[in-house]
């Protein structure tokens, strides 16, 4: 709001002066000043639902960590941008994105082509699939063999669209959350037997619960799916940055030693 206040001052200053010519040399010259400060000074604003790990989550100490959070503070190192990470919903971060409330958007989102409507996607960063998450020796094979009962996965998400496929819209035991942990959290009590979501985070739910006995089942209808970061549909700018730095990472090895620190067996 300054940027545009100061801009709008200057704006103001050139177009009252009473010496034409060298005023508005003098003009140009300022707007050019404060368009190349407000370029150089934008702070990108990164959105992500930091309920998803290990590719974002919220430290006790409020701080957003993960994998997707260091792509972007290496890609956006690498293509000289400055970004701030914010944490919302997952819904809300899709939106965020959509209306310009938000710059980019990263949080594990598969490309996928309904969303290329909306968004323009940067390459592929990372491939995954679905996985159904469930208690050890629940006699379970298949995704069909949860038939009857009750089925959890993050609403809006391809763990939603993956249920919807297998079970139908209407089956009574589809059960959307708003986030992946609360689910999770429905398995534990026994309010559903299972949950449907990417496998790299249903993994990590199963590392961290030890206690919990939890097993991970793959069911043949589940496709490869690839994350990219969104940027709003039509922001070449800004995707092209994004583009460049992800290529830079990943030829200079950055990429690679982020993968290792989160994924190396
Ligand atoms: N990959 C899935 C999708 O795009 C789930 C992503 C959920 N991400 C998150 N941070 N909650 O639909």
């Amino acid at each position: 709001i300054l940027l545009f206040g100061v801009i709008g001052l200057i704006g103001c200053g050139t177009s009252t002066t009473s010496q034409p010519s060298e005023k508005t040399d003098q003009g140009q010259a300022a707007d050019q000043n404060a368009e190349q400060t407000t370029a150089e000074d934008k702070t990108y604003v990164v959105v992500t639902n930091a309920e998803f790990p290990p590719f974002e989550m919220t430290l006790p100490s409020g701080e957003i960590v993960g994998f997707d959070i260091d792509l972007m503070n290496a890609i956006a190192e690498a293509s000289g941008i400055k970004i701030k990470i914010q944490h919302t919903g997952w819904e809300a971060m899709l939106k965020a994105v959509e209306n310009g409330n938000a710059d980019i958007g990263a949080s594990g989102i598969t490309i996928r082509d309904d969303r290329k409507e909306m968004y323009d996607f940067t390459d592929p960063y990372f491939e995954a699939t679905q996985l159904i998450l469930l208690p050890e020796g629940s006699n379970i094979s298949s995704a069909k063999d949860l038939e009857g009962k009750n089925v959890g996965f993050q609403s809006g998400t391809t763990g939603e669209t993956a249920a919807q496929n297998i079970f139908g819209k209407d089956y009574k035991g589809l059960k959307g959350y708003a986030d992946l942990p609360t689910a999770v959290n429905d398995l534990f009590t026994g309010r559903i037997a299972a949950v449907i979501g990417d496998n790299a985070v249903v993994a990590e739910f199963v590392k961290q619960n030890p206690d919990k006995k939890l097993q991970l089942v793959k069911d043949e209808a589940f496709e490869k799916e690839y994350y990219g970061f969104i940027v709003k549909k039509g922001n070449q700018e800004l995707l092209s940055k994004l583009q460049d730095g992800l290529k830079k990472i990943k030829e200079n090895g950055t990429y690679q030693e982020i993968y290792n620190k989160y994924f190396a067996e």
